[in-house]
């Protein structure tokens, strides 16, 4: 990791690991789509795989315009790692197929969450230094996370749980 000497150190270190977090939900994802039962939850993933790749393009962009060398495609993110790593235990675990694609709708939330806080915080120090171009395509890639987690829950409320529910003993 770089020193951090200024605020776009802060940002470029950001951004290396947002995309390092994207690189790796793109490969994950298909797994808990495979695994999930759910036709809803199975379209959600594909859906979410797109915008993914959509974002992955947009920081390609960023990386591009701030003149930074273009980050391995293979990079992983620590706390990426850690939530897919949990999440393959529990999969692999096995158990009732309702209460297992409640808990992968967990799971993702999860990892939208992590991505969600950081784009918060690059969106903000992006329009501290002024860069408005940058902001702009960050709160791009922000708004599809927060409309996906937002989908998630409404996806959990109104099937997903309550089929999982009526499993409990
Ligand atoms: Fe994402």
């Amino acid at each position: 990791m770089q020193s951090m000497d200024s605020m776009q150190d802060l940002v470029q270190s950001m951004l290396l690991d947002l995309y390092a977090a994207e690189r790796q939900a793109l490969a994950f994802m298909p797994k808990m789509a495979k695994k999930a039962k759910s036709q809803q939850l199975k379209s959600m993933f594909e859906e979410h795989q797109r915008h993914t790749e959509m974002q992955c393009g947009r920081l390609e962009e960023i990386f591009q315009q701030l003149g930074m060398k273009k980050p391995p495609r293979r990079a992983t993110h620590p706390v990426i790692s850690a939530l897919a790593k949990e999440t393959e235990q529990m999969m692999r675990a096995g158990g009732d197929q309702s209460v297992i694609d409640a808990a992968i709708v967990m799971a993702a939330q999860k990892l939208e969450h992590v991505e969600i806080a950081s784009y918060g915080t690059a969106v903000e120090f992006a329009k501290l230094l002024g860069e408005k171009e940058l902001a702009k395509l960050l709160a791009k890639n922000l708004d599809e996370e927060e409309r996906t987690d937002k989908k998630l829950t409404k996806l959990a409320k109104s099937s997903i749980n309550p089929r999982a529910r009526a499993r409990s003993n």
